[in-house]
């Protein structure tokens, strides 16, 4: 029987490309997305399902899930894709702001691990794949807080593994670098104050840098055959950076004292 993934997110960027990507190999698919009455592509194909998912209401999680094994018989693995970034200074950010923040990246994540989690207890088996980014050990200004739901779900899912390997479920965390997709135009929301000027010639400056990093970004199919890999491997490795970008970031995060490390991204935001 056809192995079955279902991935959150798969509307646009590295959730799309995943989809397309397992598809292709030859899986079932469980393309979720917020809004699949607007999908006119994924669904077309073979073995591709577009149920309806929003990570934060754990109604349209279970319904998705049930769904999908109606349909395909199993899920195998779950790629905790779907997320966005709210950037800028911290200060600016409203509580509204920072709530949804983390209902999205962080519990919208844990909402969907615990949904399945019985369904794989029982199985004896099944993968969860979490998309985290370099930004989940290492951070970037006016990141503060899309970042620190990412240091969160990388330490969440490094944790997490130690109850899951006995039950034989395997947990995987991806660390991409920048990908060009919708993430820093559409998707992303910015925090603004009336009236607070002191940031904005640094917010300036780092826009210049960040635009740079971005424009040299990776296409998300590249990350996508990072999660199909990831999904697919036998083993119990944890981490999976991925791009040149994270590579070399990551490394010199690990080898280098933090406050080295942190002069480095200030000399390349000057
Ligand atoms: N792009 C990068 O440079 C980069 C780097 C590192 C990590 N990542 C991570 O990669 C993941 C995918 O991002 P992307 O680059 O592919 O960006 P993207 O193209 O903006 O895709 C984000 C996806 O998340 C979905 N989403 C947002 N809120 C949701 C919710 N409440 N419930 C369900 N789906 C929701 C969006 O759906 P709608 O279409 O309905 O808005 C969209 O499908 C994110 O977790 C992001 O943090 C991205």
């Amino acid at each position: 029987m056809s192995k079955t993934v279902l991935i959150t997110g798969a509307s646009t960027g590295i959730g799309r490309e995943t989809a397309k990507y397992f598809q292709q190999k030859g899986w079932n698919v469980a393309a979720t997305m917020r809004s699949p009455e607007k999908e006119k592509e994924l669904i077309k194909l073979q073995n591709v399902i577009c149920p309806k998912l929003d990570v934060t209401n754990e109604k349209s999680i279970a319904l998705a899930i049930e769904s999908t094994i109606e349909k395909f018989g199993t899920i195998d693995v779950i790629v905790n894709n779907a997320g966005y970034s709210l950037t800028g200074v911290f200060e600016a950010a409203t509580t509204d702001q920072l709530q949804r923040q983390y209902d999205v990246n962080v519990f919208g994540v844990m909402n969907v691990v615990r949904a399945i989690l019985p369904y794989f207890r029982e199985k004896k088996s099944g993968t969860i794949v979490n998309v985290s980014s370099i930004g989940g050990k290492m951070t970037l200004p006016l990141f503060s807080m899309y970042q620190s739901t990412k240091w969160a779900i990388s330490g969440f899912s490094e944790a997490l593994q130690f109850e899951l390997r006995p039950l034989n479920i395997k947990v995987k965390i991806i660390e991409p670098g920048a990908v060009v997709t919708d993430f820093y135009d559409r998707s992303m929301t910015h925090t603004k104050k009336e009236g607070l000027t002191d940031y904005n010639e640094y917010i300036k400056k780092i826009h210049v840098v960040n635009d740079k990093f971005v424009s040299k970004g990776n296409h998300p199919d590249k990350t996508a055959n990072v999660i199909y890999k990831a999904a697919t491997s036998n083993n119990w490795k944890l981490y999976y950076p991925s791009g040149g970008d994270a590579k070399a970031y990551l490394t010199l995060r690990k080898l280098q004292p933090v406050s080295w490390f942190n002069s480095v991204i200030r000399m390349i935001y000057k």
